[in-house]
């Protein structure tokens, strides 16, 4: 499977950097070229995020899922892998779901934090995946300049996690209290 787990991977990398230079386009630019792309943005962001999903599963059947998930490395290219899903999957959510009105505003910037993050993830998860194949990058030489080496297992403290979850609630209840507003 390692071979399809190669092949795999290049579509994600491929369709999704083409997705954030769209976005970064759009961000800074109403013209006819930009609107033209961004016509395209949300085709381009359900293949790149469905690709990424089947590479993702296929990633599993690599390697066990002992041996994958007994060195730091494996399973800092799980977590890196599940950010960069999960985040182009909510940008492809917010662009579907929010039209054209998501370029209105602050929100654009919103947008281009999003893809820029998604980016830096998914290049993060290629540089682990590098590693494992053993073909490394330097790419990793800018995370220990960071402060993370890649071959520990990366750790938040437990603070973070209840700082995300409290962040993700507030968030729900502004939206939900947004919307009750805009039907009353
Ligand atoms: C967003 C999803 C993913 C991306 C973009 C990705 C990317 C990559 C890349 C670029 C490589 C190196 C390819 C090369 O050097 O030619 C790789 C290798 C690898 N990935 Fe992933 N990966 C993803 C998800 C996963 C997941 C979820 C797993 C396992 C649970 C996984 C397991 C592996 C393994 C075991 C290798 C080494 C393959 C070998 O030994 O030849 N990947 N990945």
């Amino acid at each position: 499977m390692a071979a399809y787990h190669i092949l795999l991977v290049h579509f994600p990398i491929a369709l999704l950097t083409v997705a954030m230079v769209a976005i970064l386009l759009r961000a800074v630019s109403d013209g006819p070229l930009a609107r033209a792309v961004d016509h395209a943005l949300v085709p381009l962001l359900a293949v790149g995020v469905v690709s990424t999903a089947v590479a993702y599963a296929i990633g599993f059947r690599v390697w066990s899922v002992e041996a994958i998930t007994s060195s730091p490395l494996g399973r800092n290219h799980i977590l890196a892998a599940s950010w960069t899903l999960a985040y182009w999957a909510v940008l492809l959510l917010v662009r579907w779901r929010g039209g054209e009105a998501v370029w209105e505003g602050l929100s654009r910037w919103v947008m281009v934090g999003l893809a820029l993050l998604g980016s830096v993830l998914l290049t993060i998860t290629g540089t682990l995946g590098g590693h494992l194949t053993g073909t490394p990058t330097a790419a990793s030489q800018a995370l220990r300049a960071m402060g993370w080496e890649v071959y520990t297992t990366f750790y938040v403290p437990d603070m973070t996690l209840y700082v995300i979850g409290g962040a993700a609630v507030v968030l729900l209840v502004v939206a939900m209290a947004t919307r009750l507003g805009r039907t009353a």
